[in-house]
């Protein structure tokens, strides 16, 4: 299978934050921009497999700016990784004020995709062709960034078993919270 760089594949939407995109306090409501993510992983992954994708997974969404009415908010997306099946695209997003040419990098997060076939079946994806010192970077800490998760999603399982009322109410001592459970 012939591999694809990943330039071949980059993507980027740009799309003008109207008024019906508002939440009650009048900032972009966070669904609209992740289904802007959504979006452009998906054509970017497309792109790269060269059959339609489906989301898996979605690591590092942290609305951490607001976003307002009237801004041009782009989304770069790269393919960093390729598995067999799946790719993770990196999706940066920015947000500009037209009139006083402000820019602000509002998050940088991580799409996990797996190619599908018209069956339905899971495909193999070309290899990424990694052409420049951003094209290695991105793909090695892809490698180390999913490792942790592994890492971590395997402590996360032993939470739920681990876990000993008696223990762990300790815990609670400085949580907002008032217990109205007894045993
Ligand atoms: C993704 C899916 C195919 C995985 O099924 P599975 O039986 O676990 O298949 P596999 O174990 O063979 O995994 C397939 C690939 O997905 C990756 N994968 C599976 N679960 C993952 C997760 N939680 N996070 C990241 N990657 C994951 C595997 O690493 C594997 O990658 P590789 O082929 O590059 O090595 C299955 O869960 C699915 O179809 N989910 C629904 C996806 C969808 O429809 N999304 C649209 C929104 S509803």
């Amino acid at each position: 299978m012939e591999g694809r760089s990943v330039k071949y594949s980059q993507t980027t939407i740009t799309e003008l934050m109207i008024p019906s995109y508002a939440n009650f306090g009048g900032k972009i409501h966070g669904g609209i921009l992740l289904s802007l993510m959504d979006k452009v992983a998906y054509a970017c992954s497309s792109k790269h497999a060269g059959t339609y994708c489906v989301t898996v997974s979605v690591d590092g969404v942290d609305f951490l700016q607001p976003v307002e009415v009237g801004e041009l908010v782009s989304l770069k997306a790269s393919v960093n990784y390729v598995g067999n099946t799946s790719l993770v695209v990196g999706i940066k997003v920015i947000a500009e004020n037209v009139k006083d040419a402000t820019v602000k990098h509002t998050n940088t997060c991580y799409f996990t995709m797996v190619a599908k076939g018209d069956d339905n079946q899971l495909m193999k994806v070309p290899p990424l062709i990694l052409e420049t010192f951003d094209d290695m970077r991105r793909f090695i800490s892809t490698i180390k960034r999913k490792k942790l998760k592994l890492e971590s999603s395997d402590k996360m399982k032993g939470l739920k078993d681990d876990f000993v009322l008696d223990e762990d109410i300790s815990l609670l001592e400085k949580e907002r919270c008032e217990i109205k459970f007894t045993t």
